[in-house]
């Protein structure tokens, strides 16, 4: 999870009236976990469902929650409390709460801090799917983003009312992925990027197969850094238990011959692709339709294999390709095999991972292979080593201008 951009940030978390307000707890120990001070101002609304003692204790300062408290001088809580920050978030931000700030209305401490404000405002809205779709929150809605208000989600799924649809808050780690979204610099902004991420599962027959100990973690850690970066990304992803990134279009797929599909089918589209999935280089022939059964006799099957086809050097042969980025993990002598796989790939950057081979650990060393020789970074969590790839990535770019 992103932690960088959130070090030292100041927001002001502007709390209003709904279920989802017990999400807000988890959202601000993440926000404080990751280094942001957080002042929580709440509508009297959201006080009904969960305590400002509470988010006190959880964000470590006074929580404000009127316009004439008397802890800030000269009654300029509206005023002061947002001055230090680097932006308001409004989480949940209720239907009401949207009207409101659609209309500059200023009737309370957080919709006067909001009208008041010199810094970014972003809000989460959370709600049932019929206040979502009325017509009247939707053209709030669109107003909000004409004034260059950020809205974050809705999501989609069962509701506190029982009901089912758009409109209810994204989860604390959603939203905490969001926020540092909007913080990160914009380095591959309007550039599309298609990745592949963990392994591929070969089926030997419906019950068995052969895969690999890739987690996925690597791909989906460049794919959200790549999301933050401003990029569209595009993931298509083998077999893992793993969130989808937030932002990010995610396409499961189960084998190599399917992983191979999905990206031919939109690699056109693609400036950037990465090849992070670990691909079965081969598969069984024929697969057998009905579970292998064991023998009277006892005697074990046979399989024969045929080569899967190489993503990656497909991608890379492409007539215009996108800038191509391949991995590699290999068990030793790094160096050697590095640069050749490079050369055989005719990538013009690979990444080779130093052994030991760190399938599912969360952090990585690396070492850079492209044209004018190797690079090794320094150890670092995967999600840290993901933004220093994607700098890499678009400091070798070719100028937008050319390209496809
Ligand atoms: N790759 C691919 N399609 C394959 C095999 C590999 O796209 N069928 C990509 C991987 O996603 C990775 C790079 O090629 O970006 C290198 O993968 P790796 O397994 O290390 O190399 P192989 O080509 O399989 O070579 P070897 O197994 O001999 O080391």
């Amino acid at each position: 999870m992103a932690t960088a951009e959130l070090a030292g940030k100041h927001l002001v978390l502007g709390m209003t009236g709904g279920i989802a307000c017990y999400k807000i707890a988890e959202l601000t120990r993440l926000l404080t976990k990751a280094g942001a001070t957080v002042q929580v101002v709440m509508t009297e609304a959201a006080t009904q469902f969960i305590t400002p003692v509470t988010m006190q204790a959880l964000s470590g300062r006074p929580v404000y929650t009127s316009q004439w408290d008397a802890r800030m001088a000269n009654n300029m809580a509206h005023i002061d409390l947002s001055r230090e920050a680097d932006a308001i978030v409004i989480a949940p931000a209720s239907t009401d709460f949207l009207a409101k700030l659609a209309h500059g209305m200023a009737d309370d401490l957080l919709s006067t801090l909001c009208v008041a404000r010199d810094c970014p405002l972003l809000v989460v809205p959370a709600m049932n799917r019929q206040m979502w779709q009325n017509p009247a929150t939707q053209r709030n809605v669109t107003q909000l983003r004409e004034d260059g208000v950020q809205v974050l989600g809705p999501d989609s799924g069962p509701q506190a009312c029982g009901e089912i649809g758009d409109g209810r808050m994204l989860e604390a780690a959603a939203t905490y992925e969001a926020i540092a979204s909007f913080f990160s610099p914009k380095i591959l902004a309007g550039r599309r990027v298609l990745l592949t991420a963990g392994p591929t599962f070969e089926p030997l027959d419906p019950v068995r197969g052969i895969t690999n100990r890739s987690s996925g973690k690597m791909g989906f850690a460049l794919a959200r850094a790549a999301q933050q970066a401003g990029a569209e990304v595009h993931l298509v992803a083998g077999p893992v238990a793993l969130e989808t990134p937030w932002g990010v279009f995610r396409e499961d797929v189960q084998t190599a011959q399917q992983m191979h599909d999905a990206v031919m089918r939109s690699v056109a589209d693609a400036d950037i692709f990465i090849g992070v999935a670990a691909v079965a280089d081969w598969r069984a022939d024929h697969a057998s339709e009905h579970k292998i059964k064991k023998t009277a006799e006892r005697t074990l099957p046979t399989f024969t294999f045929v080569e899967n086809p190489d993503i990656l050097a497909t991608v890379a042969k492409l007539p215009h390709p996108p800038f191509a980025v391949g991995f590699a993990a290999e068990s030793g002598d790094l160096e050697v095999h590095g640069e050749e796989k490079r050369a055989r790939k005719k990538v013009p950057l690979l990444i080779g991972n130093l052994g030991p081979l760190t399938f599912g650990l969360d952090d990585n060393e690396v070492i850079l292979f492209a044209a004018g020789g190797a690079t090794k970074l320094p150890r670092a969590d995967k999600q840290t080593l993901a933004r220093t790839l994607i700098a890499e990535i678009a400091k070798r770019l070719p100028d937008s201008s050319l390209i496809r």
